[in-house]
């Protein structure tokens, strides 16, 4: 039996990966769950989970949860807030997986803490990888924690990468649906509306994630995110626009073989990867194959989507760089998303915050998270400015 750590538990991929708990009764059960604001969904997780500890965003939520709890003769529940309760959490000593699926850099310090104390992780949480992958990995490579990739891609790049050595790989193939706007005229982007930008073709997932899509910037961080999981520099990382997100990506090896990953496009899939590691479970999440018509790849086209070009910009130079695309474009989508600024706003509030950010390579997660702070102030002054 694994004792999950559930980070994010209140979220899309939080909700999926307690549905495969409820498949799986016999193989996982819940140790923890972290959330943020959503009180409602909270307290249904700790009534159905019975988890060790619950911890909310702020100590007013925690507080509240806690007087339901009471109310609903739910004893034994600790419930604790805010970034020490996320580390709570992680580090649990009945925890034996974490799955790190807060969104935003909200979830670095847990996950920091979580390869401390050598849990092993299914990792969601793109954004810390992006902002301190180097420092994260190495802690992790130093213990001889796995952190096995939740994000489809690259959960497909891991299981690609399974059957060849990391020498005889040539290309990680990053496969992009190209959002809702693959098609729309150029001139049309300035007048995107959030409820237009919010509707993905292929996947339902976080309004952060959904955005980025929109925007490729999400593919961006994903080739930062590759970088720093399988260990290989940006020219090692290529995407290609797959609108039917049937191939969920792909590794091409020295010798010509381009092997790739196909799956349903649901993302119980690769949490279930990630939690079996290394083993494969059965499951229902089968593929009809015989409906599959066509598998389109194109070029992605950086005019229209200049948050992929500015990614791998960032991308070369790696550390605060990486650190302020992801903190810049969580302060422009949060801005657009209110109707602060325009959808072409948001790569110019992310090109502008990186040509004022300075080359460094923070060591430590307090110097991460202290280059995401300016930058994230940066960011709030372009907004406000423009
Ligand atoms: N959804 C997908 O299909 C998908 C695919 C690949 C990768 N990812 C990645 O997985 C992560 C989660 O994505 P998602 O789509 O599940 O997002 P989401 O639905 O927006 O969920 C985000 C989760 O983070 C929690 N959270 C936010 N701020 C927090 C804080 N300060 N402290 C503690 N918890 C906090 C939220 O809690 P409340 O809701 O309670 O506020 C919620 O549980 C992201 O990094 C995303 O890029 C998602």
């Amino acid at each position: 039996m694994k004792r999950l750590a559930i980070l994010g538990s209140t979220g899309s991929i939080g909700q999926s990966t307690l549905s495969i708990v409820e498949q799986f009764p016999d193989r996982y059960s819940v140790a923890t769950l972290a959330a943020g604001r959503n009180i409602d969904e909270a307290f249904t997780q700790a009534e159905r989970w019975r988890p060790r500890v619950v911890s909310m965003a702020t100590e007013e939520l925690a507080s509240y949860l806690e007087g339901r709890l009471r109310t609903a003769r739910l004893d034994g529940i600790e419930v604790v807030h805010g970034t020490a309760g996320t580390v709570a959490c992680a580090t649990h000593n009945e925890a034996d997986f974490v799955v790190s699926a807060i969104v935003g850099v909200a979830g670095l310090e847990a996950t920091h803490a979580a390869i401390l104390a050598n849990k092993p992780i299914g990792l969601a949480n793109k954004e810390c990888m992006v902002a301190a992958g180097e420092i994260l990995t190495a802690a992790a490579r130093e213990r001889n924690v796995p952190i096995l990739p939740i994000d489809s891609e690259h959960n497909a790049v891991h299981q690609c990468m399974r059957v060849g050595a990391h020498g005889e790989v040539k290309t990680i193939w990053l496969t992009a649906s190209g959002g809702p706007f693959r098609k729309t005229p150029l001139e049309e982007f300035e007048h995107i509306t959030p409820a237009q930008a919010l509707k993905h073709p292929t996947w339902v997932m976080g309004q952060r994630i959904t955005i980025d899509s929109a925007t490729m910037l999400n593919k961006g961080l994903e080739v930062i995110e590759a970088c720093r999981l399988f260990d290989v520099p940006p020219s090692k990382v290529r995407v290609t626009v797959h609108p039917q997100s049937t191939v969920h990506s792909l590794v091409e090896f020295v010798d010509g073989s381009i092997l790739a990953q196909i799956s349903v496009t649901d993302m119980r899939l690769p949490i279930l990867y990630a939690l079996a590691y290394p083993e494969r479970p059965a499951s229902s999440l089968t593929f009809d194959l015989a409906a599959l018509r066509h598998l389109d790849f194109e070029e992605p086209d950086f005019e229209r989507f200049p948050c992929l070009r500015l990614a791998f910009e960032a991308a070369e130079k790696g550390g605060a760089h990486c650190i302020a695309l992801n903190a810049a474009d969580e302060v422009a989508v949060d801005a657009f998303l209110k109707g602060h600024i325009s959808f072409n706003g948001i790569p110019r509030t992310i090109e502008q915050v990186l040509a004022a950010t300075p080359e460094a390579h923070p060591a430590t997660i307090a110097e991460v998270l202290a280059a995401d702070q300016q930058a994230r102030e940066q960011a709030r002054a372009r907004v406000a400015g423009s």
